[in-house]
């Protein structure tokens, strides 16, 4: 049986792995600048941690999830989010005990059984941020503005950045009863996926594509006449924070995000290109989650972070043509003749690796033509000839440099790499 990848799944080897290893590493020097530490939890968790944390009434737990029993009859599930399993650490490892914010980042695969499509995976890289402790409308708009100097710096600039606020806890359930109120008098001529959202998560009608454009939902409740003062003086002033930073955004009354542990700020990066046929295409998400760690046993704390894709992230950096060029050239390439040089050549090889050179060498052929072709594929520029007294054999050692212009060079003795360079 021919054996092959799971549908929505990657191989990452070559350029791909350069490009992800790339935003990795921006990733991480944003997360040291802001002060972020890296964390990271268990591939799997009991499946108790999403479907508490989550949230019984989301896409992600209802439909998506990877679960499975493992030896002792234990439900398990592949991490489908970061948020979670990093809120569980958060309380298992009494990270409260000290006082202050515990600002963490991980870079990490997820996994949702999701209908694959461009820039939709079922198995894929998160680089998520969590601020976890006490909260402040300005540390709101510091965790926006890390998102936005991310992309940023990724080269990424059409974006649109939608924000909202949902309530506190106390003011979402106001909303989410009034909206419960509202949309079951209307149920009957709305989807299929409406009529399951009315009872487990009324305000994810809200996110529906089916109904959107309907008289239903533009008659529906709005979240600002459900708000407390409190909440709408918050909110204001994540606001006035994200203009003092400069950053533009646009306030959408009907991005609710589609987890449950959300309240507050919520907020998502959108593509935006017209001309492309992945407008819209959702590039990071987040916001507010006060609660997610008394949800999971631990002390009432307050919480904000977001989530990017990096798959995401690669392809709109490929449109947009932003992705900077890898050097892939090997310094030098070590050619030998006969087989009697190719342990010298091997020495040679490794003391050039040892000064710090990527350097090649053909382990398999004497013959030129073929070392040369290998000289080739590692994309070698400059070539500078050798020759070396070893022993009683005279070996002809050709060291091909990966530097400018295509050059062959012959020099005697080498003794210092600098004579290379
Ligand atoms: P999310 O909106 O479910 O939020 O995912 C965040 C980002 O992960 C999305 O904007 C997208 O870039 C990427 N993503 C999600 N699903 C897929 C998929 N199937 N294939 C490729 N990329 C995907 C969360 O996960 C929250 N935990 C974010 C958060 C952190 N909120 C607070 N802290």
């Amino acid at each position: 049986m021919k054996v092959s990848k799971i549908k929505g799944t990657i191989d990452y080897f070559g350029r791909e792995i350069k490009k992800y290893r790339y935003i990795e590493e921006v990733a991480r020097n944003i997360s040291k600048q802001f002060g972020y530490l890296e964390i990271q939890t268990p591939v799997f968790e009991a499946t108790e941690v999403f479907a508490r944390g989550v949230g019984e009434g989301t896409d992600i737990v209802n439909k998506e999830m990877y679960t499975f029993l493992d030896r002792s009859n234990k439900s398990l599930t592949l991490r489908p989010e970061g948020t979670a399993g990093v809120s569980r650490a958060y309380v298992e490892n009494k990270m409260y005990v000290e006082p202050g914010l515990r600002k963490l980042f991980y870079f990490e695969q997820m996994f949702r059984c999701e209908r694959p499509q461009a820039g939709r995976y079922r198995a894929f890289t998160q680089f998520g941020i969590e601020a976890i402790g006490p909260g402040s409308a300005y540390l709101d708009a510091d965790v926006i503005y890390f998102a936005y100097l991310f992309l940023q710096k990724l080269g990424i600039k059409n974006v649109k950045v939608a924000i909202n606020t949902i309530g506190s806890i106390a003011g979402r359930a106001r909303y989410e009863e009034a909206l419960k109120e509202y949309f079951s008098k209307h149920i009957e001529n709305m989807c299929d996926d409406c009529k399951t959202r009315l009872e487990k998560n009324p305000l994810r009608i809200l996110d529906c594509k089916v109904d959107a454009k309907s008289e239903i939902m533009a008659n529906a409740p709005k979240i600002m006449d459900y708000l407390s003062e409190e909440d709408k003086d918050y909110f204001n002033k994540v606001l006035s924070s994200l203009d003092a930073l400069g950053v533009n955004y646009v306030i959408e009354p009907k991005l609710v995000r589609g987890l449950d542990y959300y309240n507050n700020t919520v907020f998502e990066f959108i593509y935006d290109d017209e001309s492309s046929n992945i407008n819209g295409l959702t590039l990071l998400g987040g916001g507010r989650y006060n609660g997610l760690a008394k949800e999971l046993d631990g002390p009432d704390t307050d919480a904000i972070g977001f989530g990017t894709g990096i798959e995401r992230l690669i392809l709109v950096m490929n449109e947009l043509g932003v992705m900077p060029k890898f050097d892939e050239s090997a310094d030098a390439c070590i050619i030998t003749i006969g087989e009697s040089t190719k342990l010298e050549g091997i020495r040679l090889t490794n003391y050039l690796r040892d000064l710090g050179l990527r350097c090649e060498i053909d382990y398999i052929n004497h013959n030129l033509k073929p070392q040369f072709k290998l000289s080739d594929r590692v994309f070698a520029k400059k070539v500078f000839m050798k020759k070396l007294i070893i022993k009683t054999c005279i070996i002809t050692l050709i060291i091909i440099l990966a530097v400018t212009n295509l050059s062959v060079c012959y020099a005697d003795g080498l003794t210092d790499i600098s004579e290379i360079n």
